[in-house]
């Protein structure tokens, strides 16, 4: 954020100082300017939406955001796939996955080898591989079992001759299949609809071959590598993210297939077993739970960093994608009870909904004239991450920092100003402004388009499409 703006915003000069109401700018520090800004503003929790209305804030958190620049050394326009995929990074698709190096250029700026640095909504775990990499302790949360199954996988490094030895005893196994094999095969619709009869008994094959390894983390390696290898296997249009079906798609072999994956997996886990070997990190504890972001096994005060980077609303997409794998690991029977445990899914009950935030409030009611569902949506959406700040407060340590990699998008032609009503939640909560940056998307990272009908993402081709987030914002507060 541009300093000179803040300044302007504020009507202050450079070396104001006023003791009393603990407003100060300290030489160029844009961290203390924002705070300066939004301190004169009495502190509002618990205060009624009247007093907040007369507060302006959110006028004041929109001119802030409108004049914040594109800071394009966030862009990391330079990476490769190699270098975003270095490590475990490259073990399994995941979509909207982080760049790792917008991980550890933040921890390496708000943290120390040591600090604790959690992820609430940890995907497949590239906050946890980057902070294990650097010497943090982490603590990675998803409500998805697939994205803790992979980060298992990731953060788990294997002596590589164990693997190797794993993997040799294993194709042993495999290279018994033949058409003839007897294999129990599972029993469900939707397996039937994703494969056809043979890639079906093979994967079958392959699954319970896995399943009789003795090592739980060994089990998991194997299982992150066949998981990413299902959609290739199966009849799902191979380049859509949307559960399509493609009859004239040959699917490939699974079991070389599935070699393949994990020969890139074995190189992979090399490296990241070299390095962590030579910083004498082996050992830096890393854990992932299958649980809601509102409800994080950590101590209150104990966290030094957050980094995360939330769901966006009415998105189906982790449910939906991750359904081949939860189907054979049978994570799941029924995928519309699987979608409702996602937060930003169109499910919502009848509960008084907290937003928390006048500019949340405003969104609701623009969508409300255009589209009654699509405005309660937003509204839950908005409510249940309120839900994970208050969550996030209680777990960071004073002068903790937590970062929010997030985009705006719109929906029925209505700005979804998600970045700035996420500033006005955690505000109210407490906390401080410290650094809002804005990044571009390097068109490789951009994550999609959404139908401005439906508001869901939606190929690149398709008609009605708008840009989803080109650009996005990562919120530095600090309780
Ligand atoms: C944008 S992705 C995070 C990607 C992650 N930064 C990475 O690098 O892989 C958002 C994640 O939020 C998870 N999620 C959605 N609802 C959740 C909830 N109620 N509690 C915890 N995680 C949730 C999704 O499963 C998804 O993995």
């Amino acid at each position: 954020m541009n300093t000179k703006t803040l300044r302007k915003l504020s009507g202050k000069s450079k070396n104001y100082r006023k003791s009393k109401t603990k407003i100060s700018f300290v030489k160029d520090s844009p961290v203390t300017t924002t705070i300066a800004i939004l301190k004169k503003i009495p502190k509002i929790v618990d205060v009624s939406v009247d007093d907040l209305i007369k507060s302006n804030r959110n006028d004041k958190i929109i001119s802030l955001f409108n004049k914040t620049k594109i800071d394009y050394s966030w862009s990391f326009s330079g990476k490769t796939r190699k270098d975003t995929a270095y490590i475990t990074h490259g073990y399994h698709r995941y979509p909207a996955k982080f760049i790792p190096q917008i991980v550890s250029r933040l921890a390496d700026k708000y943290t120390s080898e040591g600090d604790l640095i959690i992820d609430p909504f940890g995907g497949c775990g590239t906050t946890l591989v980057e902070s294990k990499v650097m010497g943090r302790p982490s603590i990675g949360v998803d409500i998805n079992p697939v994205a803790v199954l992979i980060t298992k996988a990731k953060i788990t490094p294997i002596e590589p001759a164990k693997i190797e030895k794993e993997f040799f005893e294993l194709k042993k196994k495999l290279e018994t299949y033949s058409e003839n094999t007897k294999v129990k095969i599972p029993e469900h619709e939707r397996i039937d609809y994703w494969f056809r009869p043979q890639e079906k008994k093979e994967l079958a094959f392959i699954f319970a071959v896995i399943s009789n390894l003795k090592e739980e983390y060994i089990r998991n390696f194997f299982y992150c590598g066949i998981s990413n290898v299902l959609k290739n296997c199966s009849i799902w249009l191979q380049k859509s993210n949307k559960p399509t079906r493609d009859f004239e798609k040959k699917p490939s072999d699974p079991i070389q297939t599935f070699y393949k994956q994990v020969k890139m997996m074995m190189r992979g886990n090399s490296r990241f077993y070299e390095l962590l070997r030579e910083k004498n990190r082996l050992k830096i504890p890393s854990q992932v739970y299958c649980t809601d972001a509102r409800t994080i096994p950590v101590k209150d005060n104990s966290v030094s960093l957050i980094v995360t980077s939330p769901p966006y609303v009415t998105s189906y997409e982790y449910a939906d994608l991750h359904q081949l794998t939860a189907l054979w690991m049978e994570y799941t029977k029924n995928l519309s009870d699987f979608r409702k445990r996602f937060i930003g899914t169109s499910y919502h009950d009848k509960k008084r909904l907290v937003l928390n935030s006048i500019l949340a409030e405003n969104i609701r009611s623009e969508l409300f004239k255009k589209n009654k569902k699509t405005a309660e949506e937003v509204a839950t959406y908005f409510s249940e991450m309120n839900q994970v700040f208050v969550e996030m407060r209680r777990m960071l340590k004073k002068g903790g920092k937590t970062c929010i990699v997030i985009g705006n998008t719109s929906l029925k032609g209505v700005e979804i100003l998600n970045a700035e009503v996420f500033v006005e939640q955690l505000y109210n909560l407490g906390l401080k402004i410290v650094d809002i940056i804005k990044r571009e998307i390097p068109s490789k990272n951009l994550p999609s388009v959404r139908d401005e009908k439906t508001g869901k993402f939606a190929k690149i081709s398709d008609k009605n499409k708008v840009s989803a987030y080109p650009t996005e914002y990562i919120l530095i507060m600090e309780k």
